[in-house]
């Protein structure tokens, strides 16, 4: 199989190449990514060399670009590309439009021209909005009802992707998956954001009241999700991905803290996020029942793993916590 992955430089596309190329001995990836602050080539430096993998530089809004590569037919198209972070969507909406919607678009109708079998569009929880504490978990096909710039514009694009299904019947598959961590994570999302402070002695800022709840995943579990879905998925349909661990955002803190053998003093409230969530929390049954796909790593040893894994990378951590990120760190979680 031939698989053409956009965001490959990213956290989940970098951990989704890696795992795949060798999960896959006779499958072969073309891997696109436009290095944007997110992409880092670092992500994949254990398949760069390898024969069956291909990395392009480049913009999935960059029409020629996409459609000269779609044009070699591959078997899959899996775009993961995105602007990802809810706080800088706040900041930026119209980056996120672009990428994460036109984006979609631009790979659509690519794969529309060229008949590409299969396209899997990579989403999130974040689509569905808020829940409150005692509302059930989201399903399929919970009413879409996104809260910020990022979950509208992601939102938009899995409308998009089930319209070429319904209109053109373009083969397409949507999953969304609540929140991962594990290696490779940019260090502006809460859980290396919070060991790379902890490493550092400096405070972990929390939201409001730390109550707001996220359900999580690691992220090979995710991976092996999306393998299930493009090898088993049907067309035209959605799929939730879930790790079955619902965590206030206080109690990661406390974890993070606990394991890292850190001060609780460090933990600082600062003003709440605009449209901040309260709960999200994903029925996966259709993925459990129709694929048999269900989630592996306990939250508690992949977060130990995961620490491991960012203190045994402190040069990736340095390396991308310089110049603009910097910048943008200090403005958002600074000293207020
Ligand atoms: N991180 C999560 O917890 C989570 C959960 C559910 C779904 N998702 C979805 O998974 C996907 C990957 O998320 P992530 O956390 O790895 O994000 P990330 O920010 O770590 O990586 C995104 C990658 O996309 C690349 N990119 C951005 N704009 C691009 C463009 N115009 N053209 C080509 N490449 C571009 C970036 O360079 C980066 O490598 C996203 O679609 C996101 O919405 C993420």
């Amino acid at each position: 199989m031939e698989l053409l992955v956009t965001g490959s430089a990213g956290f989940i596309g970098s951990n989704y190449v890696t795992r795949h190329l060798a999960k896959f001995n006779n499958h072969s990836i073309v891997s696109l990514d436009q290095l944007t602050y997110a992409g880092n080539l670092e992500n994949l430096k254990v398949v760069m060399n390898n024969p069956r993998h291909h990395f392009v530089n480049g913009d999935i809004r960059d029409k020629p670009l996409v459609d000269n590569l779609v044009s070699k037919n591959p078997d899959v198209i899996i775009n993961f590309a995105a602007e990802s972070h809810v706080d800088r969507s706040i900041d930026y909406p119209e980056k996120f439009l672009s990428t994460n919607t036109i984006g979609a678009y631009t790979l659509l109708e690519a794969a529309r021209k060229y008949d590409i079998p299969q396209f899997v569009q990579i989403s999130t929880d974040e689509v569905y909005g808020s829940l409150s504490t005692t509302d059930p978990a989201f399903t399929e096909n919970t009413t879409l009802s996104p809260s910020s710039p990022y979950s509208a514009s992601k939102a938009a694009a899995d409308l998009l992707a089930i319209s070429y299904y319904k209109t053109y019947n373009t083969p397409v598959k949507v999953t969304r998956c609540s929140n991962n961590y594990g290696p490779n994570q940019f260090p502006e999302k809460i859980i290396p954001l919070f060991i790379n402070n902890l490493l550092n002695n400096k405070p972990l800022p929390i939201y409001g009241t730390g109550e707001n709840v996220r359900d999580w995943i690691h992220v090979y579990d995710h991976c092996d999700a999306i393998d299930a879905v493009l090898l088993n998925g049907r067309s035209g349909q959605i799929y939730n991905i879930g790790g079955g661990t619902e965590k206030q955002n206080l109690e990661v803190a406390d974890n993070l803290i606990k394991v890292m053998g850190s001060s609780p003093s460090l933990i600082k409230f600062i003003s709440d996020r605009p449209g901040h969530d309260l709960r999200y929390a994903m029925d996966c049954s259709k993925i459990y029942n129709e694929l048999k796909w269900t989630p592996k790593i306990k939250f508690e040893s992949g977060l130990i793993d995961t620490i491991e894994w960012y203190k045994n990378n402190v040069t990736w951590l340095k390396n991308i916590t310089n110049g603009s990120y910097r910048n943008y760190y200090d403005k958002m979680y600074g000293d207020r």
